[in-house]
C-alpha cells in the first residue's frame, strides 16, 4: 500500500514536471487591429478570412521566432529578418541558412506586406498564407518538411497550449500554421515614420528634407510610388546580374529579364544591405548607381536609360528625406519583439 502511494507520488511530481508553464497572454484583442492608414490604397489581403485575434498573433508570433521551424532547429524566420533593421537582415548581403549555407539573394524587409500583390523580389510567391512554405523548405533557408514541422509542434506542450488559444483545440496542421504566422507578419504595419507626420500635418521637413522630397517625386516616385513607396511592379534598375533573371525565372518571358519588384523605401536607413543581391552597402552607393553605374541591356526600365542626374547636393538632400522614412516606433514595438 505505502510502495503504491509513493509509486503514485514519485509519477505525480514526473507529470507535474512535464506540463509547460501556462503561457500568459502577451498582448491584448484591442491591441492588435487591422489598419489602413488614412490616404492609402484597400489592402490586397484582409483578416476576413482569418479572423485577427490576439492569441492568432501570439502564436504567430511565436511560431515567427522559434528554430524548431527549421530542418537542425537552428534558424528562425527571425534569425534571418530582424525587427530593427524593419525585418531585413542587417550586414548579409544574401541570406544565410541552416548549416552556414548560403542563399542567392539579400533578405527584403517585412512590413506592410497586406498591400504586396506577390512576395518575393521576383513575385513568385503569390499569397500571404502560403508564403511560409517557401522558406521552411528551402534547402538554404531552413531546410525542412512541413510534415517534420507539424510533428515537432504537436509534440510540444507549449504549441499545445498556444494552438488551443488560437483555434480552440490543439490540432496543428499547415494551414493553421500559415494563418496565424499571416495574422503576425499582415500587422507589421509602418506608418509613423517623420514622412507619415508630415502629411498628416503633425510636423514638418527641414528645407534640406523638403529640397529632398522635391527632387524624389520628381525623379523616384514613378516607380517608389507614394505612399508605399513602390509600384510592386517589376523593373530593370539597370543592375544586370546575369546570375539572376529575376522576374523571367518566374514567368520564363524573356522580356522579364532581370527585372525585380520595386522594393518599399520605407525604413530605408535601415535596412542595408541593398538590392536583391544586397551589393550596396550604403544609400550613397544606391544614388551613385542611378547618377553614373545604369547598365544598358534590352530589358531596361525606359526611365532610367541615361542614368538620373543628381549633383552632390541633390544626393545629400534625398538621403536627408529618405532618412525621414524611418519609422522608429515599428523598429521597436514590443508587439512584434522576439519571444521564446
Ligand atoms: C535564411 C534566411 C531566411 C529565413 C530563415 C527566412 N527568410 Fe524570409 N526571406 C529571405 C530571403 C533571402 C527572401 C527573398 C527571397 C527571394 O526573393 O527569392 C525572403 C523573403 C521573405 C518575404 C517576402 C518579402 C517581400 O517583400 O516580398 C517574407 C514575407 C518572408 N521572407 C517571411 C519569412 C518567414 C515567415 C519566415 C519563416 C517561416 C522566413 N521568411 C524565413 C530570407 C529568409
Ligand atoms: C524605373 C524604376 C525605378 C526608379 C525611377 C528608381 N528606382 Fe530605385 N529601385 C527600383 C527597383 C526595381 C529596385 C530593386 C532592384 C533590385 O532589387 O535588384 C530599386 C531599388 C532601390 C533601392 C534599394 C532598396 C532595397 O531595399 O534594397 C534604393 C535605395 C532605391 N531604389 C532608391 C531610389 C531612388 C532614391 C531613386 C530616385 C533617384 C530611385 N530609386 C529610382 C526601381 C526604380
Amino acid at each position: 500500500m505505502k510502495k503504491t502511494l509513493s509509486i503514485l507520488f514519485i509519477s505525480f511530481i514526473a507529470f507535474s514536471c512535464s506540463v509547460d508553464p501556462e503561457i500568459k497572454p502577451i498582448i491584448t484583442e484591442d491591441e492588435i487591429k487591422e489598419v489602413v492608414p488614412e490616404g492609402w490604397p484597400t489592402p490586397i489581403y484582409n483578416f476576413s478570412s482569418n479572423p485577427l485575434t490576439a492569441d492568432g498573433f501570439t502564436l504567430g508570433r511565436f511560431l515567427f521566432y522559434d528554430p524548431i521551424l527549421s530542418s537542425d532547429n537552428t534558424i528562425s524566420c527571425g534569425s534571418c529578418h530582424q525587427q530593427f533593421a524593419a525585418f531585413a537582415n542587417v550586414g548579409h548581403d544574401i541570406s544565410h541558412g541552416v548549416n552556414g549555407l548560403l542563399g542567392t539573394r539579400n533578405t527584403p524587409a517585412i512590413q506592410n506586406v497586406n498591400w504586396l500583390p506577390a512576395f518575393m523580389h521576383d513575385g513568385g510567391i503569390n499569397h500571404i498564407e502560403v508564403m511560409p512554405l517557401g522558406p521552411i523548405t528551402n534547402p538554404v533557408e531552413m531546410n525542412e518538411t512541413m510534415t517534420n514541422v507539424v510533428a515537432k509542434l504537436s509534440a510540444s506542450g507549449k504549441y499545445k497550449q498556444l494552438f488551443t488559444k488560437a483555434y480552440g483545440d490543439d490540432m496543428v496542421n499547415t494551414q493553421r500554421i500559415f494563418k496565424a504566422i499571416a495574422q503576425f507578419m499582415g500587422t507589421m504595419y509602418s506608418y509613423n515614420s517623420k514622412y507619415d507626420k508630415v502629411k498628416s500635418g503633425d510636423e514638418s521637413f527641414t528645407a534640406q528634407e523638403q529640397s529632398g522630397y522635391t527632387l524624389f517625386v520628381q525623379r523616384c516616385s514613378s516607380c517608389h510610388k507614394e505612399p508605399l513607396f513602390s509600384d510592386y511592379d517589376y523593373r530593370n534598375n539597370g543592375l544586370v546580374a546575369y546570375a539572376d533573371s529575376g522576374r523571367a525565372h518566374i514567368t520564363g518571358n524573356p522580356s522579364d529579364r532581370y527585372k525585380f519588384k520595386t522594393p518599399s523605401l520605407r525604413n530605408i536607413e535601415k535596412t542595408a544591405p541593398y538590392m536583391h543581391d544586397g551589393r550596396f552597402y550604403t544609400l550613397d552607393q544606391c544614388l551613385n548607381h542611378y547618377v553614373s553605374g545604369i547598365v544598358s541591356s534590352s530589358t531596361l526600365d525606359p526611365l532610367l536609360v541615361g542614368g538620373i542626374s543628381l549633383s552632390a547636393q541633390d544626393k545629400s538632400d534625398l538621403i536627408a528625406f529618405l532618412k525621414t522614412l524611418t519609422d522608429t516606433k515599428f523598429l521597436t514595438d514590443p508587439r512584434y519583439s522576439e519571444i521564446h
